[in-house]
């Protein structure tokens, strides 16, 4: 589910397997802002609580939270020339898909996601470049793993 405002209060009512709002959305939805990593993870891990099983709390440059109820990662894109941002999100919900239907774990999840979107931002194209350069992306994201409590 990637949506904002009532309709992400909505959908999150209905527990979906995964949520994917920036944190502006993320924001929206609680009310509140969230200045660092203590106030992002306790707000997602609410959501993982309430039944959503992959809650991924996307920040831009800064990268996004993946996070899931046995284990947390935050995953940050190299620096690249970026020619658009538009769609980055989109991108990044079609990764997770990806990563579902290939049954992959949280951190390589996390990797293919951040690929497609850092694909999106730099490529000028429309659809994806080949999957070569999609896996270069992949092994150029930085995951780091949280502990979960
Ligand atoms: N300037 C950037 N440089 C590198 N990666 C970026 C940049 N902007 C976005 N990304 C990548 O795209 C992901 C999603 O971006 P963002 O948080 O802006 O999504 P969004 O606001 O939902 O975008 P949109 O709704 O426009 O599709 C980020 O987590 C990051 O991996
Ligand atoms: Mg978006």
């Amino acid at each position: 589910m990637d949506t904002s405002g009532v309709g992400l209060q909505h959908a999150v009512g209905a527990a979906p397997y995964v949520i994917k709002p920036n944190i502006h959305e993320l924001e929206l939805l609680v009310g509140q802002s969230l200045p660092n990593e203590t106030a992002i993870m306790s707000v997602a891990r609410e959501l993982v609580a309430r039944g959503i099983q992959l809650v991924v709390v996307s920040m831009g440059k800064e990268g996004a939270y993946f996070v899931h109820n046995d284990a947390t990662v935050l995953a940050r894109p190299p620096q690249v020339v970026v020619t658009s941002t538009v769609g980055a999100g989109d991108a990044m919900v079609a990764g997770l898909v990806a990563a579902h239907l290939r049954g992959f774990a949280l951190d390589a999840c996390a990797r293919l996601a951040t690929a497609f979107s850092l694909d999106r931002v730099t490529y000028t194209g429309v659809g994806l470049a080949i999957p070569t350069s999609i896996e270069q992306l992949m092994e150029a994201v930085y995951v780091e793993e949280r502990t979960n409590h």
